[in-house]
């Protein structure tokens, strides 16, 4: 009896230490000062934006520097964050269509402003204790370090894409790759015909300092602390196997809010910032009239700008496959629309200027996703379980709708022709086959099993929430 009451006040006094421990853990969690610089387009913005959410409910805290934003209105929707602008302008609708030009403003600011800040925050507190900056600003990380800051880079491009700017540099991937050469085989990466590669790699005409800025990523890498990745182990496995035997690697994806995935993180419900006004109550209340997985959802994304004859193309082939259509035509695109194509198509369509993709993405009325496959869409409809119609555009977008089609196999790549135009009858095809043809079958089962292996990766315990998990506790720890 007394033997049995030793044990138990040992057990209880243990259980004490243990918490206060814990305690202890978590105050000193809560004095990392860690700093987020994406670049501010949409598509960056958003994952290392929810990657900070993600960090916050591990209890660091965080800083998003960032520029050209409207930082009340993210201040209001980020909860716990905090926003460092460093430019002088909150210019939300700002051109991006040079995207050479803003990039490089972008990094002309980063060198002068990144320094003030940091050394700012020496007298607050609660200095930065880290930096987690966006791949493609590597100057960030000199910066860094020069301050005495430790630095690791976030990646927003799939692992498979990183791996390929990476070898150009070290001569595997000669540019421009021409036609004529054979498919291309590279550790961990399936055979890349000349289109399944990041179109800067072969058209070395229309955006030459933007393939330099990516091949940059990996100017200094190797002096990073750590190296983030948007993906996650399975959606990649052979090529993040390869590249987690090369660094320090942590792969942290998807990098979609809580609520569509694990659910773990209440509030966690949007991106929280939109650079563009979306028009959410209007498609929720059409997508509510239309019968489950009946509606075709056409987006391509905050940045690509299809020419006129390509937006004629799909318009006529949305119409050829007579189904309702949800159409997200930007502002600045709406001038390339057919002469009457709304009036003629209020029956089936709905065209909106910017929508809640993930909303919509997520509603049951949604069987297909025409998307253009930048990086964020497709893990969004990877995510959400809903099959693809690839147009790729640029950048790695071709690359992402190789793994789509042939990888992953959630969708089909809509083929080109002579003029590297898409008809309205190849949309209207690859339409027909993903929602109703026999190939339609098995994409919707894959496409289920993605969707289970992307919640899995950051539910407790998954390969990304693990991955998140280590950083934070080496960052604690150090
Ligand atoms: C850019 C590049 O073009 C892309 O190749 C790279 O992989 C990421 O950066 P972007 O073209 O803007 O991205 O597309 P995407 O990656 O899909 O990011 C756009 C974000 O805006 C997505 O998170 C998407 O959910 C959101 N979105 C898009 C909306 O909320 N509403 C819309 O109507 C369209």
């Amino acid at each position: 009896m007394e033997q049995e009451k030793t044990i138990s006040l040992v057990a209880k006094k243990k259980k004490k230490k243990k918490k206060k421990k814990k305690k202890k853990k978590m105050e000193k969690q809560e004095k990392v000062h860690v700093l987020v610089l994406p670049i501010p387009v949409q598509g960056h913005i958003n994952p290392m934006l929810q990657f900070a959410k993600r960090l916050v409910s591990k209890g660091l805290k965080i800083t998003l520097v960032t520029a050209f934003i409207n930082a009340e209105s993210i201040q209001a929707r980020a909860g716990e964050i905090e926003i460092e602008n460093i430019s002088d302008t909150t210019e939300v609708d700002r051109d991006v269509s040079n995207a050479e030009a803003f990039l490089k403003e972008f990094h002309e600011l980063v060198s002068l402003k990144l320094p003030q800040v940091i050394e700012k925050l020496k007298y607050t507190g609660n200095p930065a204790g880290y930096l987690i900056y966006d791949s493609v600003a590597p100057q960030a990380l000199d910066i860094a370090k020069q301050l005495g800051l430790p630095g690791a880079p976030f990646f927003t491009q799939s692992c498979a894409v990183n791996v390929l700017f990476y070898n150009m540099p070290q001569g595997l991937l000669r540019v421009p790759v021409e036609d004529k050469e054979p498919p291309m085989s590279m550790t961990g990466l399936p055979q890349l015909e000349l289109f399944d590669l990041p179109s800067f790699v072969y058209d070395m005409v229309s955006y030459p300092s933007l393939l330099a800025n990516l091949a940059n990523q990996f100017s200094n890498f190797r002096e990073a602390d750590c190296i983030f990745f948007n993906t996650f182990e399975s959606l990649e496995e052979e090529v993040v196997s390869w590249a987690a035997s090369q660094w320090p690697v942590k792969n942290i994806g998807p990098t979609i809010p809580s609520m569509y995935l694990d659910k773990r993180l209440q509030d966690d419900k949007d991106y929280g910032l939109s650079l563009f006004k979306p028009e959410a109550e209007t498609c929720r209340k059409w997508l509510d009239s239309k019968d489950d997985k009946s509606v075709v959802y056409v987006a391509f994304g905050s940045l690509a700008a299809l020419g006129e004859d390509q937006m004629e193309a799909i318009a006529r082939g949305l119409k050829r496959s007579n189904r309702h259509f949800l159409w997200v035509v930007r502002e600045t695109e709406l001038k390339k629309l057919p002469s009457n194509f709304m009036e003629g198509t209020v029956e089936k369509g709905l065209v909106v200027t910017w929508s809640h993709q993930l909303e919509v993405l997520a509603h049951k009325a949604v069987g297909c996703f025409v998307t253009h496959c930048s990086w964020n869409s497709t893990t969004e409809a990877l995510s959400l379980g809903v099959p693809m119609v690839a147009i790729p555009q640029w950048s790695d977008q071709p690359t992402n709708a190789k793994f789509v089609m042939d990888v992953w196999r959630v969708g089909l790549r809509a083929k080109v022709d002579q003029r590297g135009l898409i008809t309205s009858e190849e949309i209207e095809l690859c339409i027909r086959e993903v929602m109703e043809g026999e190939r339609g079958l098995e994409i919707k089962r894959n496409s289920e099993k993605w969707k289970q292996l992307a919640k899995a990766a950051v539910d407790e315990g998954g390969s990304s929430d693990k991955n998140i998990e280590d950083f934070v506790a080496d960052l604690v720890c150090s």
